[in-house]
């Protein structure tokens, strides 16, 4: 068995039960297909069938077309192209919510007994049969399936934030796969296997370059690089899933062909059109544009005095005759800040830039607002501008990559922070506008909704550097499908098919994965202050290192006391973009959580917190105990030795332990650093330096 953590959560381990590989054999000895299958999903899925059943059974299956000649077997495609499928499950497929969706359904009759795996398109399909998959890694019966599942969301898609040079911004596994010394690696093997191992998880668009466009990555939209992009298409299409790319807003000034961005300059939108019509050519199937304008120095429509309707406008024009979308970014905020300005507060920007544009936006225009204000921090509010815009569709952005909670060399399973942001209550049209139901568009009448994430993939023999880290992959795509399940099931199932089924594995890896995030929260910054990190590498205590910055991001600690005020009553004013009932939460001290109270507020040290600590208690008694939950993990982690392949433990201890060393780290300074400021004593005693 190959351990490096290559075939993640697509290991197919042999089954030991003898019991359960002969039910499975049953079914698994033939697989009926419709006549002439074409390269697509549903040619895809039966390649992973026939992957995957040796492995898990040993055996081959034989594929027939349309009619079986055993008693027992698989069927596998759309609706009605095999009777098996339209005589039995067509009614079921018709009732689904989503054309994405599939059903699994046991037929048995008084002749046979046979598996259904049926939805309404190829890549419902496909879907269908990596959940079949699922189920049998982790042994569960097929004898009396009856399943119907269908996506939440509509766009369920990953960024990559390659750059051509092989880099990858805030990438901690390694370099990209797609791109080395600013060529695209069309001939790698590992392309196919990304796509399944996202189509295994429901994705359907990935972005395949950084939202920073720089020069070379300008020309992937010019025929110097489109035919290789297409065939990455290609294989992406092959697994149901659509390719995006990131644009630069200013390419006609880039590849010099005209000397202005201006979106309302006849010429620019000119050649967008011809541009998109380029694309397409290549690409029928071509998913849209990603781009941040006006954003950390990126060009935009600032420059011309124009907003960020009109240049998102001129893009969706230009896409509109192919039914391509832009995912325009609300990641706008002012890097240039004075530190010593307190009137500006980088929270608000994105609100304050966009709401007003509600309603002028096109169709196929799409806004992606980033979970939070500020920007993916271990711990903020939700983002106010999410939902606020009834007449412009939006998405999500979440970071998997672990840019702000331990880089993949700290354990941070995400899945609880982003269910969190999920059912958050926006109140935008009263009671039960959560972010879940915003972005499934079933809140506001959006045409196009969903959620979008930052990958943590690279070319390291595990895809994430950190092999707990691909359970952050892995969330993301069955968060996406069914945010009904909790994180204890997504980490269950995840740590099944990566570890196997022995309890005392599973047990022990689930409750830390649970207990991860609040771990890691409890010895970097305190209560929703965010940041305090080393300036550009985002890694490592430095409570001062943005406090003098341009960035706009400040704790302003003093001897006296820490937080930002944000209130409406005496301070910038962030929290009145909140609707009222989430308002009057935030804005009286009395009511605003704990672990958002420094993000809101600016408060004493000695300020008591609803747990009954002061503030100063909080921040040493979280800073000693992270520590010590590390030290217990990496204890725990010991007792597996005999029961995970020595490779993976290893590999995870290491981690394990260099994840200790970094958290005494941040204990040490964050705890010295506020003794120093307020002077006041730990209550246990225990060593402040
Ligand atoms: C963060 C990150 C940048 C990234 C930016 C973005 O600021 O540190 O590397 O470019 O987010 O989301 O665009």
């Amino acid at each position: 068995m190959n351990n490096s953590g290559y075939e993640a959560w697509l290991r197919y381990d042999a089954i030991e039960d003898e019991q359960l590989v002969q039910s499975y054999r049953k079914y698994t000895q033939e697989i009926i297909v419709a006549p002439k299958l074409e390269a697509g999903p549903i040619q895809s899925a039966v390649i992973e069938l026939q992957l995957a059943i040796p492995k898990l059974v040993g055996m081959t299956s034989t594929i027939n077309e349309g009619q079986a000649v055993n008693d027992n077997f698989i069927v596998v495609g759309t609706k009605d192209s095999i009777s098996y499928i339209s005589d039995a499950v067509v009614g079921p497929i018709a009732a689904l919510s989503s054309n994405e969706g599939y059903v699994i359904k046991t037929i048995t009759s008084e002749q046979c007994s046979y598996i259904v795996v049926a939805g309404a398109t190829d890549k419902a399909t496909l879907y269908g049969v990596f959940h079949l998959l699922r189920l049998m890694q982790q042994g569960e019966s097929v004898e009396a399936l009856n399943i119907q599942e269908a996506p939440k969301y509509e766009l369920r898609m990953i960024n990559h934030w390659d750059n051509m040079d092989g880099s990858i911004e805030r990438g901690y596994a390694g370099q990209s796969i797609f791109y080395r010394d600013n060529e695209l690696l069309v001939d790698s093997p590992r392309i196919a296997d990304y796509a399944r191992l996202m189509a295994s998880i429901g994705i359907n668009g990935i972005a395949i370059n950084n939202v920073n466009v720089h020069h070379h990555e300008t020309f992937l939209i010019t025929q110097k690089l489109l035919p290789k992009v297409a065939q990455i298409a290609t294989i992406f299409r092959s697994y149901g899933i659509k390719l995006f790319l990131s644009v630069n807003y200013a390419a006609t000034i880039e590849l010099g062909e005209v000397d202005s961005a201006d979106p309302l300059d006849e010429r620019v939108q000119e050649w967008w059109k011809r541009k998109a019509a380029e694309v397409y050519a290549a690409i029928p199937d071509f998913g849209g544009f990603l781009v941040k304008a006006d954003s950390e120095n990126r060009p935009g429509p600032f420059t011309y005095g124009r907003d960020h309707a009109d240049g998102a406008n001129m893009l969706a024009v230009a896409l509109q005759p192919f039914g391509g979308l832009v995912l325009w970014r609300c990641f706008v905020y002012d890097c240039h800040q004075d530190w010593r300005d307190r009137s500006t507060d980088r929270a608000r920007a994105a609100y304050d830039h966009f709401k007003p544009l509600d309603g002028r936006f096109l169709d196929n225009v799409i806004l992606q607002i980033k979970n939070g204000p500020m920007d993916f921090q271990v711990r903020e509010p939700v983002s106010p501008l999410f939902g606020a815009m009834e007449q412009t569709n939006q998405v999500m952005e979440f970071q998997i990559t672990q840019e702000y909670t331990g880089q993949q060399r700290h354990v941070c399973y995400l899945v609880p922070q982003w269910k969190e942001v999920l059912q958050f209550d926006t109140h935008r049209k009263g009671e039960g506008s959560t972010v879940q139901e915003i972005a499934a568009g079933n809140i506001h009448p959006y045409s196009h909704s969903g959620i979008a994430a930052v990958t943590n993939i690279g070319d390291d023999d595990n895809w994430t550097g950190h092999h707990l880290s691909q359970v952050n992959l892995f969330g993301y795509g069955r968060l996406l499908w069914n945010p009904e399940q909790s994180s204890e099931q997504i980490a269950q199932e995840w740590t099944a098919l990566t570890f196997g089924t022995n309890r005392q594995v599973q047990q022990m890896i689930n409750t830390f994965l649970m207990e991860s995030w609040s771990i890691y929260e409890s010895y970097t910054s305190p209560l929703g202050v965010g940041w305090m990190v080393k300036p550009h590498y985002h890694y490592g205590p430095d409570i001062d290192g943005y406090e003098y910055s341009k960035w706009g991001t400040y704790h302003f600690a003093d001897h006296k006391g820490i937080g930002v005020n944000r209130t409406v009553a005496d301070g910038t004013g962030y929290i009145g973009q909140y609707e009222a009932a989430n308002a009057q939460v935030y804005e009286d001290i009395n009511t605003c959580p704990d672990e958002l109270l420094l993000f809101f507020h600016h408060v004493p040290y000695t300020h008591v917190l609803h747990s009954g600590k002061t503030v100063i208690q909080h921040i040493y008694d979280t800073h000693f105990t992270g520590v010590e939950r590390v030290r217990y993990w990496i204890s725990q982690w010991n007792e597996l030795n005999d029961l995970i392949d020595s490779e993976r433990h290893t590999h995870i201890l290491g981690r394990l332990e260099v994840q200790l060393e970094n958290a005494k780290q941040w204990r040490d300074i964050v705890n010295t650093y506020f003794y120093r400021k307020s002077g006041i004593e730990d209550d246990a005693g225990r060593t402040i330096y």
